[in-house]
């Protein structure tokens, strides 16, 4: 078995390739290589992307990709997207240029207030806490005046602090629910920094508190952070437009489409099996924005699925109806990003990111990552309630099976062609394929 090592991060990193490949891959040399391929020859650009975190062995790749055609609020986009999965942007410029011409996507910003809370143990009189939060706010507030006035320069902050008794819940404890503007930046270094002095003040405070007992006085600060749980950080996404122009072809009516799009969102909203689906085809397109601008999509993810499930149970985050003979598809979802601070300046690609989307705002990223949400919802469902997903899946997946295959580019050609025509499942791109080299 191999044994532990001490100071694996201080050594070189042609070491620390040797250490793992040696004792965790069967052919060292084969996995050397194996990592080596993916390092860039740029050697600034290589010391840039080793330096993001500890113990960088090599680089790992994701699709960097555009879906095209998004007109949000009458402006056009072309969406960057980071996302290994063959279907996610093939979907998104399908539902991009399907609303294209129905008026686009309409977008609006809800909120944008960012959460922090220090949670601390009191034992003692609730009456005399509040007391002295009331007295110790201004304190709150003037000492984090270092961290907090350049971003008050620029119009945002804290905006409030409450004291809230969280006693019913667990014994003794209570927080300091705060609440930020950060405005471009998604903040988690300025709110955390924020809550950490706010602790500092809070425990010194209560040692100096004049009608505190002893016991008192020893406020215990288990944590300060920030939440990811921002459902006031909130946009909307929607698309409309009259029953009658909403034909997909084959088959089905418009009026139809429209009656089972409205039908496959009531069943997300009712049963939660399917609602962890749906909203999972939703944070395809939201994460492969958010990864590709180089934003925090596990923060994302966490807030978003909370959401999903504020009212007790989990649910849709994409609504449907048809009123008045017009179609309505709309998305609120919690999104607490950033468009400067961060990776956004420092990785060259998602600088790039960012300039093909007009060098947007936070509020702008929201409501382009919204659409991006939407649109990947609408592509699902419209594909589930029509043809089925396997049919749009499988032929993006074709290429993968052909590589994995190792199907010359010649063959590529011949057989992505018959899959033109033909159903492509995993056995009968096999079967294609081994027909083709036999011929
Ligand atoms: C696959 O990545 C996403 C879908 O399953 C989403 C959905 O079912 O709505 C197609």
């Amino acid at each position: 078995m191999t044994k532990p090592i001490e100071g694996f991060s201080k050594l070189t990193k042609e070491e620390k390739l040797d250490w793992i490949t040696t004792n965790y891959t069967e052919n060292s040399e084969d996995a050397k290589k194996i990592l080596k391929r993916y390092w860039n020859p740029d050697k600034t650009l290589q010391q840039l992307h080793d330096e993001f975190i500890e113990n960088t062995l090599t680089n790992y790749y994701l699709p960097f990709g555009i879906a095209p055609n998004f007109l949000i609020n009458d402006t056009l986009y072309a969406i960057p997207m980071a996302i290994e999965e063959s279907s996610v942007v093939a979907a998104a410029s399908k539902a991009a240029k399907f609303w294209l011409t129905r008026g686009g996507f309409k977008t609006r910003v809800l909120g944008t207030q960012k959460i922090g809370q220090v949670h601390f143990i009191f034992q003692g009189n609730p009456q005399k806490l509040s007391a002295f939060f009331e007295e110790i706010k201004p304190k709150l507030y003037s000492e984090a005046v270092p961290i907090t006035k350049n971003m008050e320069k620029r119009g945002g902050g804290i905006t409030e602090i409450e004291l809230r008794n969280k006693t019913k819940a667990l014994e003794n404890y209570y927080q300091l629910h705060c609440t930020f503007e950060t405005l471009d930046a998604m903040g988690a270094n300025f709110i955390n920094s924020c809550l950490e002095q706010f602790a500092n003040t809070l425990k010194t405070g209560a040692q100096n508190f004049a009608s505190f007992t002893k016991e008192e006085k020893n406020i215990e600060v288990v944590m300060a952070i920030l939440s990811n749980y921002v459902p006031n950080c909130l946009v909307r996404a929607e698309v409309s437009c009259p029953v009658n122009q909403l034909n997909v072809g084959g088959q089905l009516s418009s009026a139809d489409f429209a009656q089972k799009m409205v039908r496959a969102v009531e069943i997300a909203k009712v049963e939660p099996h399917r609602a962890v689906t749906h909203n999972k085809g939703i944070m395809n397109g939201i994460d492969a924005v958010i990864l590709a601008t180089g934003n925090d999509f596990r923060a994302v993810e966490a807030g978003v699925h909370a959401y999903a499930a504020k009212d007790g149970r989990y649910s849709s985050l994409t609504h449907a109806e048809v009123k008045d003979n017009t179609f309505r598809f709309w998305i609120d979802v919690p999104l607490a990003l950033g468009t400067v601070g961060g990776l956004t300046s420092l990785h060259p690609l998602v600088k790039l990111a960012l300039e093909i989307l007009g060098k947007p705002s936070a509020e702008e990223l929201m409501q382009i990552v919204a659409v991006a949400g939407l649109a990947q919802n609408f592509a699902a469902l419209r594909s589930l309630v029509t043809t089925g997903i396997q049919e749009g899946h499988m032929k993006m997946h074709l290429l993968n099976i052909l590589n994995q295959l190792g199907a010359t580019e010649a063959e590529k050609t011949r057989l992505t062609e018959y899959f033109k025509k033909n159903a492509a499942t995993h056995s009968a791109v096999v079967a294609a394929f081994e027909q083709l080299r036999k011929s």
